[in-house]
């Protein structure tokens, strides 16, 4: 039988193993197929296998092969939902952190990580034009939410002692689901989510969020939160920062904003971003649009005594020995884990391996490949745009074809991935370019297998 302790030698040998399988992934992407050619059973009989008494050693590497090959490969052909590329540095980050394995729960427990989560934090802040908020990384969008509402609860009617009491949060209809999660778990329940109707860019209605707000309050009802979007999960719409601002102010609620998908965006177009320093809390998601490996969200706030009233339940067991404000800071105080991972190496790595020069014109590209795509689409009669390009995301359709079975084609094609949505009642395909990978000719790509796809289904 093996022991859990191996040598030095041993251990060289398959870290050395380990980074060349790799090196020859990142290596081989180009070449890969935008989505494995796999089933539920081949990966059932592939990988369903008992924990085994007697340990396998270095062979385990073996598997590597047959994961990737059943993976969704990280190749600049890959366009459904919102997934970022997977940045190599960033990746490196990941298997150092995992070697440091810092507990990042306060300055206590790892000093040099929780420096390092601070300023990334800072960074993050300042390159959307939010300089001064501050936050801490978590697991992505979803938990960026629901860390937002929950400090929007507290801040606007305190429920941690006494319990829930009945109140209204109002999101436009395009909001991502992870608001009516938020909404649910908070105990404020998904009917007091009151969804806006959205303009033809599919912008929140101002006007409308303002008449809902009116009509609760004139039935006694407790608004609490809006919640804009910057960069709606369907078709990338920014929400009317500014305005909804203003309603937020005169209604004195709390404004979250979800940027989740487009918030990083703020770096390269920040024209487009007016008036996100107003919220009082903000979601980015840097495993998406800052290309990092899964899993790193954001939430940034400018309230960190509501942070606190809202996270704060020490125990003695972490009480914090020091008069130092930098040395007793906690970040268990401030959101929602207690034992939590040390995210911030990789964007701490990748961020100052690359400049930020480098991260904005990344993002400018995918920009670009979007107004690309919406090009050609325009090109080809028989297709159709269904919504204004706000960001990087393209939603059309083929005219008088089954999408539903383009898709499926294109998908089996293997040489793009995209996804799907609905918009207006209608089952549309869907492009959204965060992938530092693209080139133009992988866009360019994308509507002639949809229309080679078409041409098949005739067959
Ligand atoms: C607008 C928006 N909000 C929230 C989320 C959830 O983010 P995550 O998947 O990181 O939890 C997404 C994911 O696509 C999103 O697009």
């Amino acid at each position: 039988m093996r022991d859990l302790e191996i040598s030095n030698q041993e251990l060289s040998d398959i870290a050395e193993e380990a980074l060349g399988l790799a090196k020859s992934y990142w290596a081989s992407l180009e070449g890969r197929r935008a989505y494995p050619s796999t089933t539920s059973e081949n990966t059932t009989e592939l990988f369903s296998r008992p924990w085994l008494e007697n340990g396998r050693g270095r062979e385990i590497l073996q598997d590597f092969k047959s994961i990737a090959e059943h993976a969704r490969p990280g190749t600049g052909r890959f366009f459904g939902y919102v997934v970022g590329s997977g940045e190599p540095i960033g990746a490196l980050g990941e298997l150092l952190a995992a070697v440091l394995n810092q507990n990042v729960t306060s300055w206590r427990s790892a000093p040099a990580a929780t420096s390092i989560e601070r300023a990334v934090v800072g960074w993050l802040a300042e390159a959307v034009g939010c300089a001064g908020f501050t936050g801490s990384l978590c697991g992505g969008g979803s938990m960026a939410n629901l860390m937002a509402l929950a400090m929007a609860r507290e801040a606007k009617l305190p429920a941690n002692e006494t319990g829930v009491q009945p109140c209204v949060v109002y999101a436009s209809e395009q909001v991502h689901m992870s608001i009516p999660k938020a909404v649910a778990l908070l105990g404020i329940g998904r009917k007091n989510l009151r969804l806006i109707p959205v303009d033809d860019k599919f912008k929140m209605r101002t006007d409308a969020l303002q008449a809902a707000i009116t009509a609760d309050r004139e039935a006694g009802n407790v608004p609490i939160a809006i919640v804009a979007t910057v960069g709606t999960i369907v078709s990338g719409a920014i929400d009317p920062l500014p305005e909804i601002a203003d309603v937020a102010r005169r209604e004195a609620l709390w404004m979250h904003v979800d940027g989740a998908y487009g918030g990083m965006a703020a770096l390269a177009v920040p024209e487009k971003f007016q008036g996100l320093s107003f919220a009082d809390s903000l979601s980015l998601d840097a495993h998406k649009w800052l290309y990092q490996p899964l899993d790193c969200g954001c939430l940034l706030n400018r309230h960190p005594d509501i942070a606190r009233t809202t996270f704060s339940h020490s125990d003695d067991y972490v009480r914090i020995l020091s008069e130092d404000p930098t040395e007793a800071f906690a970040f268990f105080e401030e959101s929602i884990e207690l034992s939590r991972r040390f995210r911030a190496l990789k964007l701490w790595m990748s961020l100052q391996f690359h400049g930020r020069g480098a991260y904005r014109e990344a993002i400018r590209r995918d920009l670009d490949h979007a107004q690309i795509l919406a090009q050609t689409i325009a090109l080809h009669p028989e297709l159709e745009r269904l919504a204004p390009v706000s960001l990087s995301a393209v939603c059309f359709r083929h005219r008088s074809k089954d999408n539903e079975a383009i898709l499926r084609r294109v998908i089996a094609r293997g040489r793009v991935y995209l996804s799907n949505a609905t918009i207006n009642g209608q089952f549309v395909l869907r492009a959204c370019f965060v992938n530092h990978r693209t080139t133009p000719d992988d866009v360019r790509a994308i509507v002639s297998e949809i229309i080679a796809a078409a041409e098949e289904l005739n067959c």
